[in-house]
């Protein structure tokens, strides 16, 4: 059954990479996997058995996991990811979210005490728009877990919107000026109606925990899929752009967040060598364990992710598909650097 699975699940090239409307629009978070091209491997796998995804970031393959009914567990490290992730799977109904969020604009509006916005993240916004920020801030510990994603978003949203739209994503924090007025509150109540797509709970969870220490929060032997994207070498920094935004608003301290996560290339093998033992201790045996990697340009010599994570895992049986990357992003970044970078899907039977 696990080998018929192995050789025969697809990876088929998808054009459209992005539903800007569904739930994983609600916050741009670095490195997000592509939802539709998720959702094609999930759909390949049989509904029985626990999916794992240990890097699992904003939750796009737990969301989509959910969706179709399959037990997910997502391990995260970062804290703004890991409410992000746990705001797609534990929904209450659209009549509730959307009272919620109302109160709490109406409570913002009122308080006569709040938060000046640090100087570092009060540069990026109009000085209106960063009170309204402030105001319903102040009522953040109280949110439910899809309006705390939501308020992340659409400071975001805001940040774009005071520099007139103009940030890209290789522009993101530069400094456009006459800064324009956002309305937050609207902004607010848009995304919360936006970006709601509920699917049942299923026993889907998330932890905050570290990918290198599966075994402390999992038992042994428990897993049948695991399915992710990794974090990769030093070229993508999870802590940058908007969630820099984010932590200066929170007060939160960026550095340790970013040191904590498996970026630094010096100490990269080693640390992924540990992860996929740790995947190999939680998994069953004959547990299907999928890698969406590829090619990356690692101080100027380019690394093929596959044949990279074929050579340290512990697991025999491989199969790797390799195929040209979709994503407009993916296809820029290619046109500026001139490169032809390939995406490598691997594929291990425990
Ligand atoms: C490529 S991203 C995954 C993105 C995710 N698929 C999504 O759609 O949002 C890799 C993730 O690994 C996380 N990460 C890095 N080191 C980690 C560790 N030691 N334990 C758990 N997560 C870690 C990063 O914070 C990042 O969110």
């Amino acid at each position: 059954m696990v080998s018929n699975l192995m050789t025969n699940i697809k990876f088929e090239k998808i054009d459209s990479v992005n539903n800007p409307n569904s739930i994983h629009g609600i916050y741009p978070y670095r490195g997000k996997i592509s939802a539709i091209d998720v959702e094609q491997v999930i759909r390949q796998l049989p509904r029985k058995g626990i999916l794992l995804d240990p890097f699992c970031g904003s939750g796009t393959i737990v969301y989509e996991a959910q969706k179709r009914d399959i037990k997910a567990i997502g391990v995260e490290l970062n804290p703004l990811a890991v409410d992000i992730a746990r705001a797609k799977i534990y929904l209450d109904s659209k009549a509730n979210v959307i009272k919620e969020a109302e109160q709490i604009i109406k409570k913002a509006k009122a308080i006569k005490q709040f938060k000046k916005m640090p100087q570092q993240a009060l540069r990026h916004f109009h000085f209106e728009t960063a009170e309204e920020i402030m105001r319903v801030a102040k009522f953040f510990n109280e949110m439910s877990d899809y309006l705390k994603a939501v308020f992340y978003g659409s400071v975001a949203l805001a940040a774009r919107g005071c520099n007139g739209y103009k940030w890209t994503s290789s522009t993101v924090g530069k400094d456009i000026n006459p800064k324009i007025k956002i309305d937050f509150y609207k902004k607010f109540i848009y995304k919360t109606k936006k970006h709601f797509h509920p699917v049942e709970h299923n026993g889907s969870e998330i932890f905050f925990h570290d990918a290198r220490k599966l075994t402390e929060i999992l038992p042994r032997n428990s897993i049948d899929y695991v399915f992710t994207s990794p974090p990769y070498f030093d070229c993508l920094n999870y802590t940058a752009y908007y969630a820099k935004i984010i932590y200066t608003i929170f007060g939160q301290d960026r550095l340790r967040i970013k040191n904590s996560l498996i970026q630094n290339y010096s100490a990269y093998i080693d640390d992924m060598k540990t992860v996929l033992d740790e995947l190999n201790a939680v998994c069953k045996k004959g547990a299907l364990i999928i890698f969406v990697v590829g090619d990356k340009k690692v101080h100027g010599k380019t690394i093929n992710g596959g044949q990279f994570f074929k050579k340290i895992s512990p697991f025999e049986r491989c199969r790797i598909v390799e195929r040209e990357y979709t994503g407009s992003s993916s296809q820029i970044f290619d046109k500026l650097n001139k490169t032809k970078r390939k995406e490598q899907i691997i594929i291990w039977a425990k």
